[in-house]
């Protein structure tokens, strides 16, 4: 049975705050996709909880986006209720920073440097927010963030309030029980992280070192979502598809990256349909040449059958 009832929609309009038919890919980076069925925006813990407790007691499906990074919504949208993380604040003890799911990583490499805090570096390669980088374990340059993590505060509709740590949460190489196991549907509150003393200006200057490093060999100023594929075990997906010629391959306004074949750029206007033909050419084609076997790492959301 469909969980469209009039009393599950009716419960839906009048949550506060709630938006019915809403875009969302201006939402996310790749600024594709079509609408959510209901979206909202919350920044209380309290909030969220009891979101995702009224759409599970109710069999509404629910969806919990960030800062919409690593994303490919349907172009038929998203069915049910899509909660914004939102909450965005962050305490520090010590050499322990506890940052709330909503805020971006980027952001918390910046407050941890000007705590004079050394070893989050990493994630100013990090598009995301905390919680999105939990959910799919994010790194950059060889780091991730299950190497600092102390525990993340999580909840889990019907169950209440739990506390995960990098073991409960299976963080292996961009997936978690978050993502592929027990824990799907949770909601991650916030993380905490420890981290070293250091020196805050040698943190700066590494984090502008990497960046004008990333800003050489990816495409960040466009509409993309990030690494499209996983790397295969000893190799890199992007040498793969520019070892198969790919590069600037079409499909609609959807184009394979000239800078660095692991991207897709959205020119404008790119249907999700379109992303997905090139993601099974680029598949089909590496395997075809190499042998090798590569699969996304986007999330891919929503309406797609
Ligand atoms: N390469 C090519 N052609 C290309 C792209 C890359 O030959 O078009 C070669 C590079 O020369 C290099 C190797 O492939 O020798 C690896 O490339 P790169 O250093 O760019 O790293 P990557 O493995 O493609 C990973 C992460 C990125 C992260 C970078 C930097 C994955 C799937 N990707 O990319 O993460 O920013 O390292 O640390 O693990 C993301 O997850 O969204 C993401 C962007």
């Amino acid at each position: 049975m469909s969980w469209r009832t009039k009393s599950n929609l009716a419960w839906l309009r009048e949550q506060p705050g709630v938006k019915e038919d809403e875009a969302l890919a201006s939402r996310t980076s790749f600024g594709i996709g079509g609408p959510a069925d209901f979206l909202v925006e919350l920044a209380r813990a309290e909030a969220i909880e009891k979101a995702i407790d009224g759409c599970a007691s109710r069999d509404i499906p629910y969806f919990l986006l960030g800062a919409g990074t690593n994303l490919l919504i349907a172009d038929r949208g998203v069915e049910g209720l899509v909660v914004r993380v939102v909450n965005r604040e962050h305490e520090i003890a010590g050499t322990r920073v506890r940052a709330a799911a909503g805020l971006k990583m980027m952001r918390l490499a910046r407050i941890a440097a000007d705590a004079n805090l050394r070893g989050f570096e990493f994630a100013i390669g990090v598009p995301g927010t905390v919680g999105g980088a939990i959910y799919q374990n994010a790194g950059c340059w060889g780091k991730e963030i299950r190497e600092v993590l102390v525990e993340v505060e999580g909840y889990m509709a019907g169950t209440g309030k739990q506390t995960w740590n990098a073991a409960a949460l299976k963080l292996g190489y961009r997936t978690s029980a978050l993502r592929d196991g027990a824990l799907q549907g949770g909601l991650v509150l916030s993380a905490t992280v420890h981290l070293a003393r250091g020196d805050g200006e040698e943190a700066r200057q590494m984090m502008a070192k990497l960046t004008r490093e990333r800003n050489e060999t990816q495409p960040i100023k466009t509409k993309n979502c990030g690494s499209v594929f996983k790397n295969p075990p000893g190799d890199s997906a992007g040498r793969l598809v520019q070892a198969a010629g790919l590069k600037g391959a079409r499909e609609g306004a959807a184009v394979i990256s000239t800078l660095h074949g692991n991207f897709i750029v959205n020119e404008g206007g790119a249907k999700a349909s379109d992303v997905l033909r090139l993601i099974e050419r680029v598949m089909a084609e590496v395997k075809r040449r190499f042998g090798i076997q590569i699969e996304p790492e986007v999330e891919m959301v929503g309406r797609w059958k």
